[in-house]
Formats: structure tokens, sequence, C-alpha cells
């Protein structure tokens, strides 16, 4: 853990999210999909969790939400709160490990975590178990992540793949694909710290879920062929993101 926050500390600076005009001129950093799932939000406690920079957090707060917002890295963190304190919206950045959360973190409507946040949860059925505790009952947990299938699978040219990581494995150090790295690194090259990541298949994720005591309400898969990039028209036949959603009884 403490080696995956020198790496990302060493990427924060240079990942500043969203401008301050993208929210001003209304711009969500939540998806169609994600607004449909989690409707209303006004008056509702929603924690972020690996918020980075907390883009979405700044969209729930807009749209009314009372937000907590933790992650590890703490120049994220400060990128987060001036973004908020520039466009008067009160979310709260906590630095945490969100696998040892502090107990204080609780009493949730919805907990969300996106777009490269999960892969960093080293024991799933822990993090799910922590998650459902700090639910209210009624309250929401959403994931919206990278599929695990595009997570193992490199595109070599047009309708080309291979296999680059184990789907039923757990842990790679580091990326033996650079596309499934995060985006900044592609720019400024890969942090020299070891970090290590986790691929956590759909079965895993549903199968925590369920033994956390949550209900599924929702599994939904997506193409995005962008996330393929040059294996061509295939790249829309292959899931490339998606969506859950559980309710705590
Ligand atoms: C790819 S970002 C999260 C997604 C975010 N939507 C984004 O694209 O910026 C991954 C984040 O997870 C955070 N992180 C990694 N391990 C963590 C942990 N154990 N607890 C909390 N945050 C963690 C990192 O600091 C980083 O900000």
């Amino acid at each position: 853990m403490r080696e995956n926050r020198t790496y990302w500390e060493q990427l924060a600076p240079h990942r500043p999210g969203e401008p301050l005009e993208f929210f001003r001129e209304g711009g969500s950093a939540l998806t169609e999909p994600e607004l449909a799932a989690i409707g209303d939000v006004r008056g509702r406690r929603v924690l972020h969790l690996a918020c980075s920079v907390g883009d979405e957090s700044l969209t729930f707060a807009q749209r009314g939400a009372i937000v907590t917002a933790v992650d590890l890295a703490p120049s994220h963190l400060t990128t987060g709160r001036v973004k908020a304190e520039a466009l008067g919206l009160p979310v709260e950045f906590i630095e945490q490990d969100m696998m040892t959360l502090d107990p204080a973190i609780t009493g949730f409507d919805i907990i969300y975590i996106s777009w490269g946040g999960l892969c960093w949860v080293p024991d799933i059925t822990q993090w799910t178990q922590i998650v459902a505790e700090r639910l209210n009952p009624g309250g929401v947990l959403v994931i919206s992540e990278h599929h695990p299938l595009w997570e193992v699978l490199t595109v070599r040219g047009p309708n080309s793949l291979s296999i680059s990581s184990d789907y039923f494995g757990t842990h790679r150090d580091g990326y033996t694909d650079p596309s499934k790295a995060p985006q900044v690194t592609q720019r400024i090259g890969t942090p020299t710290v070891p970090h290590r990541s986790y691929i956590w298949s759909l079965a895993a994720v549903a199968t925590a879920t369920l033994n956390a005591g949550l209900t599924l309400q929702s599994l939904q898969e997506f193409p995005e062929p962008d996330l393929y990039d040059g294996l061509g028209e295939q790249a829309s036949h292959l899931p490339a993101t998606y969506l859950l959603t559980a309710s705590r009884p």
C-alpha cells in the first residue's frame, strides 16, 4: 500500500482532472448510465472511494448530494479541494486507505467507486464487507469500472488480440500492457516505484457483493470501442466497462 501510495503521489501532480469551466458550464463527470442507475441524489450522503481529484464528487455535489471523498494520494486530494473551493462546493476530501477506513466514515446512502479505483483493492471480499458496513439500510453501492476482460486483452492490430494478464489471477506487478496503466503514464512515463494492482473478475465482484449481505440490483456491461483502439469494427463486440449496483437491505 505504501508503494502504491508513492506511485500515485508521483502521478498525481500530472492529473488535474476536468477544468473548472467544465463544471461551470454544466458538464457532468458522471456518465448517463451512472446517472440513470443512481437517480436523484439531492440530500443523500455519498462516499466516493479512490476519488483521485474527485471530479465525480464535484458532480454529485453540484446535484445536491453531501459528499465525502477519500483517496490514498494527498496531492490528488489537494487538487480536489482547490477545485471544490473554487466552485463553492462543500465536498470533504479525506486522506484514507479505503481498506482501513476510519470507523467515523460511515452512514452513507451511496458509496461510489469508478474507472480504475477497484483495481487497487487487494482483497475484494474484505473491501465489500467494509463498504456494506458503511451503507445506511437501503443505501446503494455503485461500481462503475473497466471490464476485467478488457484488463487482460491486448490489441495487436485489426481484429487481433492477445492475452496479457490472467482473468482468474488476482494481482499484477506493474502492467504487461502499458495501455492498461493510468493514461498519464503514456505522457510522462512510468514511475520507477513498484506498484501492485488487481484484476477482479465479474464473478469475484458479484460473489463478494452477495457475501457482504448486499442485494444485487443491476449489472450492465458496455462496449467502448475507444478502449480497444486499433482493433477495428470488432471493438464494439467486446465488453469494455461494467456498472454494478447493489443495495443494503
Ligand atoms: C485511476 S484513479 C481513480 C479513478 C478516478 N476516477 C480517476 O480516473 O482519476 C485511482 C486512484 O486510486 C487511489 N488509490 C489507490 N489505492 C487506494 C487505497 N488503498 N485507498 C484509497 N485510494 C486508493 C489512487 O491514489 C488514485 O487516486
